[in-house]
């Protein structure tokens, strides 16, 4: 029931229209009994959520595209990992102090532990913010780190942070073998409306192979499905989303949700 008891949780963005935040949320809150709920605001600059959050005393934020750096400086702390990397998708209000944290790297990590990730040679295909969250957590698992990416200049800065090697993205066709272990595509290659084109050449994939794609629209991306013939495990979108979403919810609740219901709860939203 809502009433003037309730909490109010958000996601700051621009464009949020498509966000499934709200989705999962409040799927979660409905199922712990949690006396709250979660919107969606789009806003057009960052401080006017931080306004926001103060005057509604909103109690938790997730915060998008294209706020996740700008959203540091208006911050009371940071969590270590977000300064790190260098941006924030997570806010909680304690009382009107403001902390930042990043929750991407850990989900990005989540569904690849089970396969191991220390030592491994893992392909990141791109350079940008959230392949910067991916590296990180790759990283701290010590994993045997690749950039490959079309701007060389981005492709080497984030490869040298983490002493990874750099493949130009245009070399990569042209290699015999590329040796991966794991691959992740961090880039919009096969995003909607890009739909034909794959991030990886299907040449270097083999069954041994985890193949793992951060787009989920569509779910099932041409990556995935040159991954899948080929006889590779597949991990779509969907999960490093959820990943998030569930390590938000446990900073702001302290519960650790179920990834199932999480799941559930978006597939019933999209009938
Ligand atoms: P995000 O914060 O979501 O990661 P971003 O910072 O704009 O978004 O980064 C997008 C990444 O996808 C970049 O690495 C970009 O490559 P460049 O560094 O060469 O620009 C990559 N990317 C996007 N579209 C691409 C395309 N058509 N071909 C190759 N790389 C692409």
């Amino acid at each position: 029931m809502i009433d003037t008891d309730t909490h109010l949780y958000c996601i700051f963005g621009n464009p949020i229209r498509h966000s499934k935040s709200p989705v999962i949320h409040n799927a979660c809150f409905q199922q712990y009994q949690i006396n709250a709920i979660y919107l969606a605001f789009e806003i057009d600059e960052i401080s006017k959520g931080i306004a926001a959050i103060r005057s509604l005393n909103i109690k938790g934020a997730s915060v998008t595209i294209p706020f996740k750096e700008s959203i540091i400086n208006h911050l009371d702390w940071i969590d270590e990992d977000a300064l790190n990397i260098g941006a924030v998708n997570t806010v909680v209000n304690q009382d009107g102090k403001l902390s930042g944290f990043n929750t991407d790297y850990k989900a990005a990590i989540d569904p690849l532990k089970p396969f191991g990730l220390a030592n491994k040679r893992i392909c990141i295909i791109g350079a940008g913010g959230a392949a910067q969250a991916v590296a990180y957590g790759i990283h701290r698992e010590k994993g045997d780190l690749v950039i490959i990416n079309r701007n060389k200049e981005k492709g080497k800065n984030l490869a040298l942070k983490y002493k990874a090697d750099f493949i130009p993205m245009d070399e990569v066709n042209k290699m015999d073998n590329i040796n991966a272990d794991i691959i992740i595509n961090t880039t919009s290659i096969g995003m909607y409306p890009d739909i034909e084109n794959s991030a990886f050449p299907s040449t270097h994939m083999h069954s041994k192979m985890v193949v793992m794609d951060i787009i989920y629209n569509p779910l099932k991306t041409k990556l995935l499905s040159y991954a899948l013939k080929k006889g590779c495990t597949t991990i779509d979108g969907l999960s490093m989303f959820i990943h998030q979403g569930a390590a938000q919810f446990k900073i702001w609740t302290g519960i650790s949700p179920d990834i199932k219901l999480m799941r559930k709860a978006l597939i019933k939203g999209d009938n």
